[in-house]
Formats: C-alpha cells, structure tokens, sequence
C-alpha cells in the first residue's frame, strides 16, 4: 500500500518505518527541514532500540521516503496518518494547533479520496473536527472528495517502541466504516496475525481507549507507590508485596514497580488531559487527581530521605546520581524524576555529579543548562568519586551488578538512595553499605 505519515517524532517515525519494512511505500513528512534533511542522510534524531538500522534499510531500497514535500505525499497515498505532537497547554489540555494545521493542510492539498488516520493522542471528538477542518478548505477549493477520519491510538513504549509495532498487543481502529475496516485490516495484518488484536470500534471510544488506558497505567503505578509509602511506615516490603499480589492472575506482575515517580512524554501529560476533558464535559475526576499529586510527590521521595539523613542545609555535600532519562533504553528526560530531584538537591545546596549511558547531552543542553552544581561524569564509577551518597534513578541495565568494591574505594561514604529497588538489602548490609530503598520498612526479625 501506499502511505504518507505527517510527524517524524518517534511515534510516526517508528510507524512510517515499519510501515516500510512490511512492502509499503511510506512518505515521511515533516515540516522540520534540518530533520528532514538529517533523516535523508540516515541520522536519527532520537535514541530508539532497533530503529536506526530499519530507516537505512527501507530507505536504501527506496521504500521509505523522507520529505517537506506534503503534496508528494498525498499525491502518492491513499492512507495518510497524523502523527504530530499533541504538547501539553497551560491549562493541562492537549494542544490541539499542529493536529488541526495538518489538517488544513491535507484539505488545501488532498487531490483524491483519503483515509486519514489520528495516531496523535488527543481529546475525544477530534476526530469530527479534523473532518470539519478537512471538508472545510476542500470546499473552498471547490472540490468533492470522500475523506474518512480515524481514531488509530498508539500504544508505543519508549525504548521499545520497534518491538512494540511489530508485535502489538492489539490494534485499536475508530470507525463506522466498514470498507475503511477492511483497508486498514490488511494493512496491519502482518503485525495481527491473531485476529483478537484487531479492534474495532466507534471513533470516540477509540480516542478515549487511548487515555483510558495510560491512565490506568499511571494509577497502578501511583497506587503501588502509595502502598510503598505505607510499607516503610508500617515495617512492611513492598518488593514481597509485589511478588504477594502479582500473582493474583487478576492483578498480574507488569506494571507494579513502585518507585521514584512515573515520567515521559505520555503519563503525566495523559492524566493531566483526561482531568481537562472531564471538567470540559461536567465531571470531576478526583482518582486521577490524586494519581497526579502522588506522583509529584513521589518524584521527591529520595531527596526526603536525604534530608532525613542530612538535614536541610546539604551544602557542602557532594551525590553521584546514576540515571538522568525518565527510563532506560531513552535519552529522553521530559517530566523525569530526575530533573525535579537533581534541582530540589541544588536548591538545598548539593553538588551532583551525574552519569547517564544516553541522556547527558540533553541534560546537559536543556534542563541544566547554566546550573554550575552539576557536573557530568564519563562512566558510573566516576560519578561517585568523593560522593557522600548515591541517589540510583533510572534502572539502566549497567546499573544493575555494579562492582560495589570499586563504588566504596570512590565514595566518601557507603551510602546508597535507590529509586528502582535494584538491589538486595541483606547483600549490602554485609558489605558495609547503608542502603534506602522504596517501600521497604523491613528492619529484619
Ligand atoms: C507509555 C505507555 O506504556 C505506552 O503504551 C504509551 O503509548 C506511551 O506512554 P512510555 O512513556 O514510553 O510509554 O513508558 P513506560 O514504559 O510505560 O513507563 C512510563 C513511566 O512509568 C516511566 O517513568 C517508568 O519508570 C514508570 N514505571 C513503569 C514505574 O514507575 N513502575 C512500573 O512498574 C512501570
């Protein structure tokens, strides 16, 4: 089939992508020359598993086609997604400019029938407006054509982004239309070879499926950090309770790891919007508030802990921090615990000395920019040199078995603040270290 997708951010980059390497022809599109011009000369501007081999591949045997050109494109597809940024507004709601831009846009420029799929997560009823927005610029061109506006949400982790198309747990379609079913059917049957994961449904579920879910998601997370908090009051450790609750098979193990606060371009911005959408429409949506200021919240808890050590004069004082990205296997930081924690440290006075496997640069570029309290280090062992503690934020696969020998001879002490529950609390109390966890209370019997 032939496809254009509008957005080369890692959702619509990931898709046109695997779009092209099941036989499609994909036009990328952006309005971004540099990165337009970047992707053309096969560099990537984001960090993704797997992606960077994909786009040279499909793009060397001409499947896959990056342009500013919006007009090559449609004239060249029958299936057109929207892949644009959707960023969070002032007041929490999603912004709707660029999904509505596009839109104009593919009214201005459509010359034939389309089907216009939303992969951008927005509010429910965006779809009717991309339609009237659509419609809108084709009359005043004067021109009749049938348009079909889907929902089709994405459902794509960061850092796994590749693995994830290829291997959905289901594909969500919004549409009444059953011709447009069928089309986009056969388009993404390599990915859903058991028909179960083809799901089809009216438009405005489609678009409230994708909040739905992201949020429940960032409730689970927000309700095991909360059952953490009261596991370190009680003498209780959340870590058995996990394993305790998991396998209750309707509860199950994924998505139940309490820790320093969830971040990324989606959760915090997903609730935020849902509590917007729902006050829009009447309604006041008190759980996702809460899941909300619990995570803000959560996303201080090591730096309480430090000042439950230290006090709250932490001049003089020097923390190693290992992890700077919201979670591995990204480079990306938006809303991560760690830019909140390393500020709040600064503002009482630390030092930090950070190491990250891919996100210093942009630490460095955007969120630390002319902050002289942090300093960068070019490995682990060296972000601890002459450190009074290690704060552990982001559990990168090399953070996982240290060599806690070589981390004592750096520090000044044998202190450890884990965010990620990595390690054994037995194993490093035999070893002379002092080690805070999340959630666990257990002082031994
Ligand atoms: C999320 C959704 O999972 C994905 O389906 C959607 O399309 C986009 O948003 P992503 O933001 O890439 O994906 O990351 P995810 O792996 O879901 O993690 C989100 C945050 O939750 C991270 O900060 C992570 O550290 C945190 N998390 C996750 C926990 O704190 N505990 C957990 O058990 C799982």
């Amino acid at each position: 089939m032939k496809i254009t997708v509008i957005g080369t951010g890692y959702v619509g980059l990931v898709t046109g992508t695997c779009f092209s390497e099941m036989g499609n022809n994909v036009y990328c599109i952006d309005i971004d020359n540099g990165k337009i011009e970047c992707l053309k000369k096969g560099i990537i501007p984001l960090y993704e598993p797997g992606l960077e081999e994909l786009v040279l591949k499909n793009q060397s045997k001409g499947d896959l086609i990056f342009t500013n050109n919006l007009k090559d494109g449609l004239d060249n597809s029958n299936i057109c997604f929207i892949a644009v940024g959707t960023p969070m507004g002032e007041d929490g709601s999603a912004n709707l400019q660029y999904v509505l831009d596009v839109a104009k846009d593919i009214g201005k420029l459509a010359s034939h029938d389309m089907i216009v799929v939303n992969k951008s997560t927005v509010p429910v009823g965006t779809a009717d407006k991309v339609k009237a927005t659509i419609m809108q610029e084709l009359e005043q061109r004067n021109l009749k054509l049938n348009i079909e506006v889907v929902s089709n949400p994405e459902f794509l982790k960061e850092g796994s982004a590749v693995e994830d198309f290829m291997r959905p747990d289901r594909v969500v379609i919004g549409t009444g239309n059953e011709i447009v079913i069928g089309i986009l059917k056969e388009l993404y049957s390599p990915f859903t070879s058991n028909h179960e994961r083809f799901i089809t449904m009216d438009v405005r579920s489609a678009e409230m499926t994708k909040y739905a879910a992201n949020t429940m998601l960032a409730t689970r997370i927000s309700f095991m950090n909360e059952i953490a908090n009261i596991c370190e009051k009680v003498g209780a450790d959340i870590n058995n309770v996990r394993k305790g609750i998991g396998s209750d098979k309707r509860i199950g193990y994924n998505f139940l790891y309490a820790g320093c606060g969830y971040g990324g371009s989606c959760f915090p911005k997903d609730v935020k919007a849902l509590i917007k959408i729902a006050a829009n429409n009447g309604y006041d949506a008190n759980i996702l508030k809460e899941v909300e200021a619990l995570n803000n919240q959560q996303k201080l808890t090591l730096v309480r802990k430090i000042v439950d050590k230290f006090g709250e004069n932490l001049s003089g004082l020097t923390f190693g921090i290992w992890g700077l990205s919201f979670k591995p296997e990204t480079d990306d930081m938006r809303e991560a615990p760690s830019v909140v924690t390393i500020n709040k440290l600064c503002e009482l006075g630390a030092k930090v000395r950070a190491y990250d496997p891919q996100a210093m640069d942009i630490a460095e570029k955007y969120y630390f920019k002319d902050n002289k309290q942090v300093e960068y280090a070019e490995n682990k062992y060296d972000a601890l040199d002459k450190t009074h503690a290690l704060l552990l934020l982001t559990e990168w696969k090399e953070f996982r078995s240290p060599d806690f020998e070589e981390m004592s001879k750096r520090m000044i002490n044998r202190l450890i603040f884990d965010g990620r529950n990595q390690y054994n609390k037995e194993t490093l109390r035999e070893i002379g270290f002092e080690y805070h966890q999340i959630g666990n209370g257990y002082k031994g019997s």
